[in-house]
């Protein structure tokens, strides 16, 4: 692989370990995206990858107005930086609840919606929007076999739809149907597996609708099967990771065509041996949830992992002499939505130079509401 691209031309005054973001690979991935679904409208990307509200407005700019988010921060991030219709796909209890009520009445002008798949959480929703005199707008969340949240879609979950669409101080919001299980290499059998996990929730969407109730969205799929659910008329997507693009989904899913943009800077502090480097990249600089490789280094293909601490990457190469104290290496992290995390700042790259810092203002859990 090329990687050209990455090298920064004022890299002696980037500070290691940092992430850098390459700001027109971000906009080219997300025009591959809306090429992808067809249209601006049909595409509600996950905020949760990057975090990062210039990012919500590049894409509002570019005419997507929807986004989804997995936390109220990540929602008020991105109601702030312009998205108009803020989905969370996360069922509220407890006094998130509250949170949710107030972030919606401090931005009256963005449609907000979040999910259930309960009966004492709508419960729950129910009495709070009333006693609040506000209306909260609530997706079913359907369980298609991740088996993470959600109900199965049948006749259990039609009763519950009934239920949302009656309760006071309630409107229903459609169906969320998200197939996170799916990584299927073979663009095939992916897609067979999509639409086999999509049947049920398509016949349970037309008996909704037999039925006379509303449901204004149907919201499907992640990075690996959007481009699948796109091929069906009436629904929106929510890819997540596909706009800062990783090595662990291009490693995976390889019929995707998108760029990596987002980039991490480390440099060698150490050669603990002739075969050792030891880079300042520890697991709270690149996440650490899946196995090694964690980053891949496109100069040190063959580099073994062996040491991974707070601040501590050490490889393993018989290249190591190639690599003296204070060399800039460039790696692509393996998985860049827990990344991004745990960086505050991010460095944005125009023209192979840094040229600006990005607040990664949502991996706050709590930002005013
Ligand atoms: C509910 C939900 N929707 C969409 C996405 C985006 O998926 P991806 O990261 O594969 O793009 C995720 C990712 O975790 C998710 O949890």
């Amino acid at each position: 692989m090329s990687t050209d691209w990455m090298r920064l031309a004022n890299e002696a005054e980037v500070p290691s370990p940092s992430l850098l973001v390459y700001a027109d690979r971000v906009e080219e991935n997300l025009r591959r995206m809306i090429a992808l679904v067809g249209s601006p409208a049909r595409l509600r990307p996950h905020v949760k990858t990057h975090k990062l509200a210039p990012i919500v407005t590049m894409q509002v700019g570019l005419g997507v107005t929807k986004c989804k988010c997995a936390t109220i921060a990540e929602a008020e991030m991105a109601a702030r930086a312009g998205a108009t219709d803020v989905m969370l796909a996360m069922q509220l209890v407890g006094p998130n609840v509250a949170r949710w009520i107030a972030l919606m009445k401090a931005f009256p002008d963005v449609a907000f919606s979040t999910l259930v798949d309960d009966l004492a959480a709508l419960a729950g929703y129910s009495h709070a929007a009333v006693a609040a005199e506000a209306t909260i707008e609530l997706l079913i969340d359907l369980d298609v076999g991740f088996q993470r949240s959600g109900i199965a879609p049948g006749p259990v979950a039609i009763e519950l739809y009934r239920a949302i669409a009656t309760a006071p101080g309630i409107r229903p919001g459609g169906l969320h149907v998200y197939d996170g299980q799916l990584q299927q290499p073979d663009r095939a059998e992916r897609a067979k597996a999509a639409d086999a996990g999509f049947a049920p929730a398509g016949a349970m969407h037309a008996e909704l609708l037999r039925l006379g109730l509303p449901v204004p969205r149907v919201v499907c799929g992640g990075t690996p099967t959007f481009p699948i659910h796109a091929l069906r008329p009436n629904v929106e997507c929510s890819p997540g990771t596909c706009v800062l693009w990783d090595a662990g989904y291009r490693t995976k899913i390889p019929d995707l065509d998108f760029q990596n943009a987002a980039v991490l800077l480390t440099r060698v502090i150490s050669r603990p041996g002739t075969n050792r480097l030891c880079l300042d990249l520890g697991h709270k600089a690149v996440a650490s949830e899946m196995p090694h490789p964690r980053v891949i280094f496109p100069a040190l293909p063959e580099a073994k992992p062996v040491v991974h601490s707070e601040e501590h990457l050490v490889l393993e190469t018989p290249r190591a002499g190639e690599f003296p104290v204070g060399s800039v290496i460039y790696g692509l992290p393996w998985h860049i939505c827990p990344t991004t995390a745990l960086h505050d700042k991010v460095q944005v790259v125009r023209n192979g130079r840094v040229t600006e810092q990005w607040q990664v203002a949502a991996r706050a859990r709590q930002l005013t509401f």
